[in-house]
């Protein structure tokens, strides 16, 4: 049984970073019930719970087949009581009573509603539904106050929720490209996020910019993203300057959307249509994540902003929990040793970390 689950007949891995996960899996129609519940406990501020539906999740896209039988889950590892709940249902009954309750609940569809907003978090979303908000109109008519950032999120609803297509995102990256080259001849820009794990589609471009002489990428960004807003090319910005050193020591970057400390710019670029008949207009607007990062701390930041979310939450405790290393977006420390562990490529930081070297498209977690 555990040899036919898992691959090299291994038992599973416990941490996600210790496993493979590719992009598609046979366990959609579980992880699918157990992301949702998730989603619901992320949005009741349960964060324990939802990771607890997550890992469950997570560990059902590691497996090589379908589960079958809810016996196949006694050999895997971060199966609580209640998923396990959950997936008995959906084996059974190829539903589960819960999640479609919470799919159909006010609460659950309107806080989904108001987190796709860019720049609304759960704490405004759930605000919002507390006041009684319950549509897109609801805020325009109750005069709602709005950070620039979220008005700028009302405006390009639509198409900020309409999947950007690989196809959008290397041109998103090509534009970038020919940007950093009027000014930084040798600068490079990397595509990271989900689209680098070989998604065909994503929410964001996510963009790394650096330059292989350390400090030369000083400067750049605010060039770049001035040209490109010259050029008409920008829609809504917000840059945040470099308030990372490593005088700072190791501490955990703490705080719930700070993951890093890089220059950085959030963005929404005005993308030309990839043409073809049908189109309903000449643009699209689209959500762009640059980051710049100095050569040394390149391998760091593409390690960190490649992702899933998932991936990264279980390098960072596998990390500190296993090998009392701390493991940011910037470097990796050794609290054994009291040394920073440099590196010049990623499979050099899981070398460090004593973990068999996972590539992007097997990061899916
Ligand atoms: N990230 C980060 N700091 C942020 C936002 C994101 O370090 N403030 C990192 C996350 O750890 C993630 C990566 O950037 O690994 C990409 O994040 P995101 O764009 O939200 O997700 P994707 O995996 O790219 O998925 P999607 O297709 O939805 O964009
Ligand atoms: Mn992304
Ligand atoms: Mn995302
Ligand atoms: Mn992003």
């Amino acid at each position: 049984r555990v040899a036919e689950l898992a691959p090299h007949g291994r038992q599973m891995a416990p941490y996600a970073c210790q496993r493979r996960t590719p992009l598609l899996h046979s366990n959609q129609p579980l992880t699918e019930a157990l992301e949702t519940l998730a989603e619901e406990a992320g949005f009741s501020g349960s964060e324990g719970r939802s990771l607890a539906f997550t890992r469950a999740a997570s560990v059902l896209k590691a497996l090589p087949g379908r589960l079958g039988a809810l016996e196949e889950l006694g050999s895997l590892p971060g199966i609580g009581e209640h998923s396990r709940r959950v997936i008995q249902d959906v084996l059974e009954d190829g539903v589960c009573a819960e999640v479609e309750r919470v799919k159909l609940s006010e609460r659950y569809r309107t806080m989904k509603l108001f987190t796709k907003i860019f720049g609304v978090g759960v704490r405004t979303a759930s605000r919002w539904y507390q006041e009684g908000l319950r549509t897109l109109l609801d805020l325009q008519e109750r005069n709602t106050k709005l950070t620039r950032q979220q008005q700028a999120g009302l405006r390009h609803y639509g198409d900020l929720n309409t999947p950007v297509e690989r196809s959008e995102a290397e041109s998103t990256s090509r534009a970038v490209q020919e940007a950093v080259k009027r000014f930084l001849p040798g600068a490079s820009v990397t595509l990271a996020g989900g689209f680098r794990r070989g998604k065909p589609r994503g929410h964001d471009v996510d963009l790394l910019l650096t330059h292989p002489e350390e400090g030369r990428e000083v400067g750049l960004l605010s060039r770049v993203v001035s040209w490109l807003d010259s050029q008409g090319l920008i829609l809504y910005q917000h840059s945040q300057e470099n308030s990372y050193g490593l005088r700072e020591g190791p501490e955990p970057l703490g705080g719930r959307d700070v993951m890093d400390r890089f220059e950085r710019c959030f963005s929404i670029f005005r993308l030309e249509a990839q043409g073809g008949p049908g189109a309903p207009r000449g643009w699209k607007a689209v959500r762009v994540d640059l980051v710049v990062a100095p050569v040394s701390q390149f391998p760091f930041a593409l390690l960190g902003w490649t992702g899933s979310r998932h991936f990264e939450r279980e390098l960072r405790r596998f990390a500190s929990r296993e090998r009392k290393m701390v493991l940011n977006s910037h470097a990796l420390y050794d609290t054994r040793q009291n040394l920073f562990l440099p590196a010049t490529s990623e499979e050099e930081i899981f070398q460090h970390l004593g973990l068999e070297y996972v590539p992007p498209a097997q990061r899916n977690a």
